[in-house]
C-alpha cells in the first residue's frame, strides 16, 4: 500500500463518496447496489481509505445477528487497486467486527484469493439463510449471487490450552 493512504471510520461527510465508489460496480455485479439512505443509515460501520481528501476505498459490516455479521461494500477506486489496499480494508472490517463482538463474519465475493489470503475459508451461502432472503430485496437476480463465492472468518479466538505444570522440585513434607 502507498504511504499517503490512511484507513480509517467513516464520518458522515464521506457518504456520497461511498455510495459513489461501491455503486460503480454494481452494474457488474461485484457490489450490490446501495442508497444514499441505506450508507448514511450505516455509517459507524464504514471504513474507508483516504488518499489526500478523497475516498479511495471502503467497507462495512452489516449485522444479521448478535453474532453474526456480513462483510459489505468492500470497493477500491480502480487507479489505486493491486497494491494491497483491498485486503487492508478486509482487515479493517474484521478489526470492527471483533471489536463489536461478533462471532463469524461472511462474505459473498468473487475476489477469493483476496479473502483466501486474509484468513478466511471458503463456506456454502445456505448456512447463512437470511442472507439470500436479504439478496433477494435488493437483487432480484439470484444468479449473480449463485456465481459468486462465500467465505467466511470465526473471531473468537480458540481457547488456549493450559500448559502443562513442570512437576514442582520440592519435595513435599513428609
Ligand atoms: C476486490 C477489490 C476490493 C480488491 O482491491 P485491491 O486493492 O486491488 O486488493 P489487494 O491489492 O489487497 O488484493 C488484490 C487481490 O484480489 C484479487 N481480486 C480482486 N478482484 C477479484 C475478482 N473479481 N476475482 C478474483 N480475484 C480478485 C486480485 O486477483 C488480487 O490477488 P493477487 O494479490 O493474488 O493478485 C477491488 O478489486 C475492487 O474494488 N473490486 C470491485 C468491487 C469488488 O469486487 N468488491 C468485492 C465485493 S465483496
Amino acid at each position: 500500500m502507498t504511504d499517503d493512504i490512511t484507513i480509517g471510520p467513516a464520518t458522515e461527510d464521506d457518504v456520497d463518496a461511498i455510495v459513489a465508489l461501491n455503486n460503480m460496480y454494481a452494474p457488474d455485479g461485484l457490489t450490490l447496489m446501495r442508497t444514499r439512505a441505506w450508507v448514511a443509515d450505516r455509517v459507524p460501520n464504514y471504513n474507508v481509505a483516504r488518499r489526500g481528501g478523497r475516498v479511495v476505498g471502503c467497507v462495512a459490516i452489516d449485522e444479521y445477528s448478535p453474532s453474526l455479521a456480513e462483510l459489505v461494500s468492500l470497493a477500491v477506486a480502480p487507479e489505486a487497486q493491486g497494491r494491497g489496499l483491498g485486503g487492508q480494508l478486509v482487515e479493517a472490517a474484521v478489526d470492527l467486527a471483533r471489536r463489536r463482538g461478533y462471532d463469524e463474519l461472511f462474505a459473498v465475493s468473487l475476489a477469493d484469493t483476496l479473502f483466501l489470503s486474509w484468513g478466511f475459508h471458503e463456506t456454502r451461502v445456505d448456512r447463512f439463510p437470511e442472507k439470500r432472503w436479504r439478496y433477494l430485496q435488493v437483487s432480484r437476480s439470484e444468479l449473480s449471487i449463485a456465481k459468486k463465492f462465500c467465505f467466511s472468518r470465526e473471531l473468537v479466538e480458540a481457547p488456549r490450552t493450559p500448559k502443562r505444570r513442570k512437576p514442582s522440585r520440592r519435595k513435599r513434607p513428609a
